[in-house]
C-alpha cells in the first residue's frame, strides 16, 4: 500500500502568501468596490524594461527559424548568461562561469538545495525568516512537530530582534546547515561585513555550510553592507549563494535566477572529500530541464550598458518609494526598520496589537494589504511587513489613509 511522506503533515497551516491572499480575496468578495492598496507580497507591478523585451522578442524569433532554432539547452544554463553574470556580478570576486547554475527561481533553488544534505543535519534559520527555508526542511524530515510556542522542534532559531539590529547571532548549540538572507526578507536589514565574517569563521571552524540568500542584493546602498558573501575571505569554502532576477529586474513572471556553488566548497566525511558543485550539477542534470532560451537571453540583456541603466533606474525607483513610505510612517509615529537597502519595511504594530490584528485593521479600515510579521516566525509577532513594489502614487495613498486616522 502506498505510504505518504508524513513530514508534510507536520506543516503548520498554509504557506504564508496564499493564506494571506485568501483573506484578501474574502475581503474583496464582501467589499468589491474597496480601493485596495497592495503593499503585501513582494511582486513587481511594472512592465519589464525595454532591453529585456527586445531581447525576449529577438530570441523568440530565433526559435522560429531553422538556422537559429534551439531545443534542449544545457541544464546548468547557457554559457552566454553564466559568463555575463560572472563578469557583471562577480567581476573582482573571482567566480567562474562554471560555478554558476541558472534556474527558474531562487525559491526553487533554496528549497531544493537542502536535499543534497543528510536529514541528520542540524539546521539554523533566522527568526523571522523567508518561510521557504523552514517549510522545505520540515518536508524533508529535518524537524520535529510544530511547538505550542511557535516554530518547529529540531530547528535552531536565530532570533533577529530590534535589540540585535535584526542581525542573526551565533547559536549556543552546534549547527551544520545555516540559512542567511541579506538584505533580509522580511526585516529589510542588510548584514554588515563583521556579522558575515563571524558566520564564515563559524562555518569554517564547525565544518558547516552557509546557504546565503542574496535575492535582494541589488537594493543594497549602505557602504557598510555586503552584497555577496564572497566578499568575505574564505566564503568560497563554506557558502552557496542564491540570487534572482525577480526583484532585480522584474522577472517574477518570467522566472530566472541563479546560484553559485564554488568548486572549493568541499565536504569531508570519513576521510573522503565530496564536491557540492558536483553533487548539485548531478541533481540539476537529473531533475531540472533548464530555463527557456528567450528568458536566458532576456536575463543576459540586463548586463548590457543600456540594460544596466534601465535596471538601476527600476531599483532606484523602488528604493525612492520605500524611502517615501518609511519617512511617512515614521512621521506618523510608527517604528519603522528596513527600507533603505531593501524593498521591505518592517513596522512595529501599534500598542500591543498582534500582527494578524493589525493586518486585519489595515485591511478592513484602510483597505491596505500588508504581511503579518508572525507569518515569518515567532520573533515576527508584533510587526507587519510593507513592500514598496507598488506605484509611488499608492505609497502616497497609503500614507494619506493612515494619516487621516492618526489625526
Ligand atoms: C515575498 O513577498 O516575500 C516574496 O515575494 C516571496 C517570494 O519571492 O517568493
Amino acid at each position: 500500500m502506498v505510504k505518504l511522506n508524513h513530514h508534510y503533515s507536520k506543516l503548520a497551516g498554509g504557506y504564508l502568501f496564499p493564506e494571506m491572499e485568501r483573506r484578501v480575496a474574502a475581503f474583496r468578495t464582501k467589499h468589491p468596490d474597496a480601493p485596495i492598496v497592495d503593499l503585501g507580497i513582494g511582486d513587481v507591478k511594472e512592465p519589464l524594461c525595454p532591453s529585456i523585451i527586445s531581447a525576449l522578442e529577438k530570441a523568440s524569433r530565433e526559435l522560429g527559424s531553422p538556422e537559429t532554432f534551439k531545443g534542449y539547452g544545457p541544464a546548468q544554463g547557457y554559457p552566454f548568461l553564466r559568463e555575463a553574470i560572472a563578469k557583471g556580478d562577480y567581476g573582482s570576486l573571482g567566480i567562474s562561469p562554471d560555478e554558476i547554475f541558472i534556474s527558474d527561481g531562487a525559491k526553487n533553488d533554496i528549497g531544493n538545495f537542502q536535499e543534497i544534505f543528510a536529514v541528520e543535519n542540524r539546521v539554523a534559520i533566522p527568526d523571522p525568516t523567508y518561510p521557504v527555508y523552514i517549510d522545505t526542511n520540515v518536508m524533508a524530515g529535518r524537524t520535529r512537530l510544530p511547538l505550542k510556542t511557535g516554530g518547529y522542534g529540531g530547528i535552531i532559531y536565530l532570533p533577529c530582534t530590534e535589540e540585535n539590529n535584526f542581525l542573526p547571532q551565533l547559536p549556543n548549540r552546534p549547527c551544520d546547515l545555516i540559512y542567511l538572507c541579506s538584505p533580509s526578507n522580511p526585516t529589510g536589514t542588510a548584514m554588515t561585513r563583521e556579522t558575515l565574517q563571524m558566520w564564515v569563521r563559524y562555518a569554517k571552524e564547525n565544518e558547516a555550510v552557509i546557504l546565503f540568500d542574496g535575492a535582494y542584493e541589488a537594493y543594497v546602498r549602505s557602504p557598510h553592507a555586503v552584497r555577496s558573501i564572497y566578499e568575505i575571505p574564505g566564503a568560497k569554502e563554506v557558502a552557496v549563494e542564491f540570487r534572482s532576477f525577480s526583484k532585480t529586474a522584474g522577472f517574477t513572471g518570467l522566472r530566472c535566477s541563479y546560484c553559485v556553488v564554488p568548486h572549493s566548497l568541499k565536504i569531508v566525511e570519513s576521510y573522503q572529500s565530496f564536491s557540492l558543485h558536483a553533487l548539485w550539477k548531478r541533481r540539476q542534470e537529473t531533475k531540472f530541464g533548464g530555463v527557456a532560451y528567450p528568458i536566458q537571453r532576456a536575463a543576459a540583456a540586463i548586463y548590457s550598458e543600456q540594460g544596466k541603466k534601465e535596471v538601476k533606474a527600476f531599483i532606484d525607483d523602488i528604493l525612492d518609494r520605500a524611502k517615501r513610505l518609511r519617512d511617512g510612517l515614521s512621521a506618523l509615529g510608527y517604528r519603522v526598520f528596513g527600507g533603505t537597502d531593501a524593498p521591505y519595511l518592517w513596522v512595529k504594530t501599534p500598542g500591543k496589537m498582534s500582527s494578524w490584528e493589525f493586518f486585519d485593521q489595515l485591511l478592513e479600515q484602510h483597505y491596505l494589504v500588508s504581511v503579518p510579521g508572525s507569518g515569518f516566525g515567532t520573533e515576527g509577532e508584533g510587526y507587519v511587513r510593507f513592500s514598496a513594489f507598488s506605484e509611488a502614487s499608492k505609497m502616497t495613498e497609503a500614507l494619506n489613509r493612515l494619516e487621516m486616522v492618526a489625526q
